[in-house]
Formats: C-alpha cells, sequence, structure tokens
C-alpha cells in the first residue's frame, strides 16, 4: 500500500498522494474532483498562487528596493477569480488588449495599477485605457505616439491630468526559448529598437498630454537563465535616468520532473534588482517586473478521462480533452508529464492523445502510466499558464471548467462551457 509520496514542485504546493495513493490538490481528491465536476477540467491549488504573489513581493522588499512592483501578465491566466485573487494580493496587471483592461478592472484592479501592452492598440483600445484610467501605457510604435497625442489632445483623460507612458524598447538581447516566445531580438515585431528609442522619447515628450516615465523590454517567455535579464538591464540602463523600469516578463517554470528545476523567485527577484542597483540610479527607480508563466502554470493541473486505450506501434491513450484546452504541446513543442491520477507508478509506455481531429493532437507524446483504462482519471501537471487563456472549441468542443481547490474545499470559479454557448453567438 502506498503510504504518502512526495510529489515533486512540477505539481501546485501542498499537493500530496494520499494513503490510497490518490492525488489530492488544495486537500481535494482529484478522483472525487473528476466525478463532481467533470473532466476535462483545470483544478487550481488556490495557496499556491498566493504563495507565488508573496514570493515575489517578498523577493523585492528582502533585497531592499521598496518601489519594486510585480505585474500579473494576465494572458497567462485571465480569469476573473484569478485576477481577482492577485489583485487581492496586491499585485500590479499587464493587459494586452481591451479585453484584458476589461477582465482586469472586473476583477477589481484599481485602475491605476494597470499597465497596457500591446503592439497594435486600436484607437478604441486606447480611448479606454484613458476614459478608465490606466495607469502606464507602454508605447510600442511611432503611429501609437501619434494617435494617443490625438487623443490627449482631443480631451483624453477628462482632465485628469497627464497620461503617463513608457516606451518599449527591443534590446536585441536573445534568451534561450522557443522562437515563437522570444521577444528581444533585434528583429522583433514588438518595440521600438535601440537605435530609435531616442526618436521615440523625443516625439513621446512631444505629444500633447504625455509624460514620459520610463522604458519597458520583455525580451521572452520560459527563459531558465537569468544572464539575459541582466544584459536587458544594462541596455535598458545605457537609454538614460528615467524614473521607471519595467522589466517585463519571461521567468520559466518546470513542466516535468525531469526538466532541471526553474530558477526559484527568490534568485531571479534578486538577480534582477542587483543588475538594477549596479547601474546609476539603479536603486531609486521604480522597477516593475510581469511575471505571467510564473506565477501560474504550477498552481494548475488539468484533470481528463480517458476514453480509448489502442495499441498498434505505440499503445495510444485517448482522453476527453487536448488541443481545445492545452495548445502549447502543438504550438511549441511543449512537453507535460502525465500520470493515472490514483495509480502514479507506471511503467507501460503511452502517448496520451487528445480527442480532436487531428494527428498531431498529442498532449503527451511519451509518457509512462500505470496500465491506463477507459475510465481513468488523467492528470497533467503545470497547466495553470496558457492553458485556459488559450483554450478553444476546436471540433466543438466546450472549454473546460476552473475548480479553486483550498484546504479540502473545491469551487466552480468558471463554469463549463456548455453546447449552449457555442450557439449563443449565433443571430440567424
Ligand atoms: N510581459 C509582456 C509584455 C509579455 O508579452 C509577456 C508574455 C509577459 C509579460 C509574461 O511572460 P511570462 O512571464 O508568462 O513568460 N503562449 C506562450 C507564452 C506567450 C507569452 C507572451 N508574452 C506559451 O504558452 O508559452
Amino acid at each position: 500500500m502506498a503510504t504518502e509520496t512526495s510529489l515533486s514542485d512540477v505539481f501546485p504546493l501542498g499537493s500530496r498522494l494520499d494513503e490510497r495513493g490518490r492525488l489530492e490538490i488544495g486537500g481535494c481528491d482529484t478522483i472525487e474532483l473528476a466525478k463532481e465536476f467533470g473532466t476535462p477540467a483545470y483544478v487550481v491549488a488556490e495557496d499556491d498562487l498566493r504563495a507565488r504573489a508573496r514570493a515575489f513581493t517578498a523577493a523585492g522588499r528582502n533585497e531592499g528596493h521598496e518601489d519594486f512592483h510585480v505585474v500579473f501578465a494576465s494572458k497567462a491566466f485571465p480569469c476573473t477569480a484569478v485576477l481577482a485573487l492577485f489583485a487581492q494580493e496586491g499585485l500590479w496587471c499587464d493587459v494586452a488588449s481591451g479585453g484584458e483592461l476589461h477582465l482586469a478592472l472586473n476583477a477589481g484592479f484599481a485602475p491605476e495599477r494597470l499597465v497596457l501592452h500591446g503592439n497594435a492598440k486600436s484607437e478604441a483600445e486606447l480611448r479606454m485605457a484613458l476614459e478608465r484610467g490606466v495607469g502606464l501605457i507602454v508605447v510600442d510604435n511611432f503611429d501609437e505616439i501619434e494617435r494617443l497625442g490625438r487623443l490627449m489632445a482631443a480631451g483624453g483623460r477628462a482632465g485628469a491630468g497627464e497620461q503617463e507612458v513608457l516606451v518599449r524598447v527591443t534590446p536585441d538581447v536573445r534568451g534561450e526559448t522557443h522562437e515563437k516566445i522570444s521577444t528581444g531580438q533585434a528583429d522583433s515585431k514588438f518595440g521600438f529598437s535601440v537605435a530609435q528609442a531616442g526618436e521615440a522619447f523625443a516625439r513621446v515628450q512631444s505629444a500633447d498630454g504625455l509624460s514620459l516615465q520610463g522604458v519597458h523590454a520583455h525580451i521572452g517567455s520560459q527563459l531558465l537563465g537569468l544572464d539575459p535579464f541582466r544584459v536587458e538591464i544594462a541596455e535598458l540602463a545605457k537609454l538614460g535616468g528615467f524614473p521607471v523600469w519595467d522589466l517585463g516578463g519571461g521567468l520559466g517554470v518546470r513542466y516535468t520532473a525531469d526538466q532541471p528545476p526553474a530558477p526559484a523567485i527568490e534568485d531571479y527577484v534578486g538577480a534582477l534588482v542587483q543588475a538594477a542597483h549596479a547601474h546609476a540610479g539603479g536603486a531609486q527607480r521604480r522597477l516593475l517586473i510581469e511575471p505571467g508563466r510564473a506565477l501560474s502554470a504550477n498552481a494548475g493541473v488539468t484533470l481528463y478521462t480517458v476514453q480509448s486505450v489502442k495499441q498498434n506501434v505505440s499503445r495510444w491513450v485517448a482522453v476527453d480533452g487536448g488541443m481545445s484546452d492545452n495548445l502549447r504541446p502543438m504550438l511549441y513543442g511543449a512537453v507535460y508529464e502525465a500520470h493515472v491520477a490514483d495509480r502514479f507508478d507506471g511503467t507501460t509506455h503511452c502517448r496520451l492523445a487528445g480527442k480532436h481531429c487531428e494527428s498531431g493532437d498529442v498532449i503527451v507524446g511519451e509518457t509512462l502510466l500505470d496500465d491506463p483504462r477507459p475510465g481513468d482519471v488523467i492528470v497533467t501537471p503545470a497547466t495553470g499558464a496558457y492553458g485556459f487563456a488559450m483554450a478553444n472549441n476546436y471540433n466543438g468542443v466546450p472549454r473546460p471548467p476552473v475548480i479553486f481547490c483550498r484546504d479540502g474545499d473545491a469551487r466552480v470559479v468558471v463554469r463549463r462551457e456548455s453546447f449552449d454557448d457555442l450557439t449563443a453567438r449565433d443571430v440567424s
């Protein structure tokens, strides 16, 4: 009989296998969760999200930098309950569209704690940001500076003063990550090149109603080395003595126990703050960081139910979700681990297939499962970032619910989509 087995840090904090070998998340038995709420389901340990938010915030203070703010990149998990939790924890929020702005305000973020991004912000989105009093707008291109100046000249913030602005710069720093989520290279679609930055500053300063506060850079996502961040900061430091440096997000996480651990939150924040302090005036700046994945990925798991098992060349275990709830394997070749939720120690080589009509819809290309059978609950950990966010209705599959678990209590914070939802937007 299995005694309590400790789980790797790929799983949410506080997860464990109980005396029967069943996975518990936030004190809730995952087999019971699957019965009660159905599958697929995103299951999130609420305490894990809080602990990571606190670790980020405390790390800045521990480095002796008071004016340090953690800005949740809402794109990682744009769900009201998650946003409300982070708002409660005192974080700020990064939004990259009118829709994310709407979600963040609706979840209770004070508008002055919002940072608006985007390389193609529409006039409507900019107007919304001005009207709602967004704290910082990160300008990405000359067209936007002109547009924003025009809106301000036309009465932009309704008498509420100047709009504070950061200029996004692409510092030509490349971290090691998937090409699709690398943004710091010179030929990125985001931001101004270092050579253009001076002109961007001048245009912001001469535009109506804009107050240039500083610079922003985001060099990429799922970065597991800290040196590129140090180089980024050195590049920003060359651009002048602005009061605000927004260093973007990008800290990577561990997706499988086979991978080396990701840098600890404390080490990452320590490296950034120390690098900032190494430059003249660095200790006086307001520092912002924008973690997304590192706040939420390991807080969540996905539960599926096995529908069929077949053996041809491979042993194919097909479940009731796939690329509609987790696009990351298909988009980035992302590797996850999988387990039968009540029989963890698997020895059968399997491929975990999704239910969608594409050969590429494989959730885990190669995994060891304990003799999986139809009806078994399968768990894939580390799905708390960019899973819910990029979910879709391919093949008419309704999107899964989000279940928050804490101290043995489970509550639905986003309900499962229904078939009626699939036709709700039809007008004829
Ligand atoms: N700040 C900015 C301006 C960003 O563009 C991003 C992510 C972040 C912060 C947060 O990055 P993080 O800390 O989560 O790495 N869908 C992809 C990730 C795309 C990230 C895009 N921007 C994935 O599933 O890996």
